[in-house]
């Protein structure tokens, strides 16, 4: 940004504070403000018996304008000034971010030194020149073996990780954050429990992963604008590193309680509830946010760079159809679903493989790639298929040569798929594990077809008749899917 950029923003600063309103009545969540004509997103201050208290304008009514706080409003009294403290939504970001743990108005929380070099970055900028925007070429490295082989993630890809309550989703999330190649991480932890900010710093995320982090929070118990904010500024901040020319990673958790943060807004400015109580500005604000992420081309003096986005998403009850989860899904360029019940097999992370699907994995992979993908995912199909029948051990083994390899194989394909959270294997381990279990898959399937066309075909009903256990034991550990 130039000089003269700045000077007029801090003029812009110092010209808002002299716009004073004050209370004229409280309405649920909302402060009534009597002669405050500044505009929706502005800062404001409000002078209470017990200090200043932060807030923001969420809309307007004739000539009064409403407002909401960040705190409660207790020593809110009629007549209370109201000043403009800044009429654009911005917030000050810079490199110095990095390793930091930042509150949705940007001030660090973490007790360390001040954060210097801020450039103000909008909240909300203008949409940007479709030109501008890139396409996806080359894959970004996660760590994670599923993701890296099966699901493979692109640069400037837009993904959605959804499950049920306690599947998985933030755990996922830490791992991708630890083990990806990004240049930077961008984490925005929305509407979690305090407690949980804390464990993913220090346990999940550990030193190394913060080193080229920073974590953007707002949490269950603070206003629904902060946690809103709290999104945004990710958002505003995975930009700024973009701009600079750097692969970003953006990761919010998670986009349901931003949403929900987003409809307490709406029904206190005075939104009609539609769709399952969510109010339409949910949905229009999903969109503006969301697909800010993506690769962007270098035009114009403008670097290269690109934001690669993890957004997770709550399903309940498992129910993919759900407003927010459907909203989601028509921004995304894939969705990783958790399930539940490969979680209760202390099966780890619990990807169904065969249920997510990354849009751009076909063309950012190589050749080999490719078909060890296919194959693997056609084993994982085959199997799912005869699973009652092979748990309950009446699969007869020679019906299928598809179920039988994928039963051959099935220690080495939980062994891949599963994965401790602090393990980050390397992109081309990942790929090489994938293409060995591929050809070994092929192998068997080319072996057994000639013996296949010299046997009769065995008859379902002997099948049922004279069950055999075909399924191999999984090792410890690995508990079959
Ligand atoms: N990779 C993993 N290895 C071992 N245990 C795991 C793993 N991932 C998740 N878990 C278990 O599942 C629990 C819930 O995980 P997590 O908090 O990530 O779920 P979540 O989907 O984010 O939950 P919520 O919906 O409440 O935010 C963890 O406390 C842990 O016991
Ligand atoms: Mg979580």
């Amino acid at each position: 940004m130039s000089v003269v950029d700045r000077a007029m923003r801090s003029l812009a600063t110092l010209e808002s504070r002299l716009i004073v309103g004050s209370v004229h009545a409280i309405r649920g969540l909302t402060i009534v403000v009597d002669r405050l004509r500044v505009p929706v997103g502005s800062l404001v201050e409000i002078e209470t018996a017990m200090g200043t208290a932060m807030g923001e304008v969420i809309g307007f009514e004739g000539p009064r304008s409403l407002a909401m706080l960040f705190g409660s409003s207790a020593g809110v009294s009629p007549g209370s000034p109201v000043r403009a403290k800044s009429l654009t939504a911005t917030v000050a970001v810079g490199t110095s971010w990095l390793g930091r743990v930042l509150d949705a108005l940007g001030r660090p929380i973490d007790n360390g030194p001040p954060i210097d070099d801020l450039e103000n970055c909008a909240l909300e900028p203008p949409t940007m020149n479709p030109l501008r925007r890139g396409i996806i070429t080359d894959p970004l490295p996660t760590g994670v073996r599923a993701i890296d082989g099966l699901l493979t993630v692109g640069r400037g890809q837009r993904l959605g990780i959804f499950a049920g309550p306690g599947v998985g989703k933030s755990t996922l999330m830490a791992s991708i954050a630890r083990g990806t190649a990004a240049d930077v991480v961008v984490i925005g932890l929305v509407g979690e429990r305090g407690r949980e900010v804390k464990e993913f710093l220090e346990h999940t995320l550990g030193p190394e992963g913060r080193r080229k982090a920073c974590v953007v929070t707002a949490t269950g118990d603070d206003s629904p604008l902060l946690r809103v904010r709290a999104a945004a500024a990710a958002i505003a901040a995975a930009e700024y590193f973009r701009d600079q020319g750097k692969h970003v990673l953006l990761m919010l958790d998670s986009i349901t309680r931003l949403a929900q943060a987003q409809r307490q807004i709406g029904l206190a400015a005075g939104e009609q509830p539609a769709t399952k109580g969510y109010t339409p500005s949910v949905f229009a604000l999903l969109p503006r946010l969301l697909e800010r992420a993506g690769p962007v081309e270098a035009k114009g003096g403008e670097r290269a760079g690109s934001i690669t986005a993890f957004y997770t998403v709550l399903v309940e009850g498992d129910d993919l159809t759900e407003p927010i989860a459907d909203a989601v899904k028509g921004i995304l360029d894939g969705h990783i679903v958790l399930s539940r019940k490969i979680a209760a097999r202390g099966h780890y992370p619990a990807i169904d493989v065969l249920d997510s699907i990354s849009r751009v994995a076909e063309n950012i992979t190589d050749a080999n790639h490719r078909m060890a993908r296919r194959e693997m995912i056609r084993l994982l199909a085959a199997y799912r298929e005869s699973e009652e029948l092979i748990t309950i051990g009446a699969y007869a083994q020679g019906s299928s040569p598809e179920v039988d390899t994928s039963i051959a194989l099935r220690p080495q394909i939980l062994q891949y798929l599963q994965q401790d959270r602090s393990e980050v294997t390397p992109y081309p381990q990942s790929l090489r594990s994938l293409i060995e279990i591929a050809v070994a898959s092929q192998g068997m399937r080319q072996r057994s077809a000639p013996q296949r066309s010299a046997q009769p075909a065995p008859q379902p009903q002997r099948a049922a008749q004279q069950p055999q256990r075909a399924a191999p034991q999984p090792a410890a550990g690995q508990k079959g899917r």
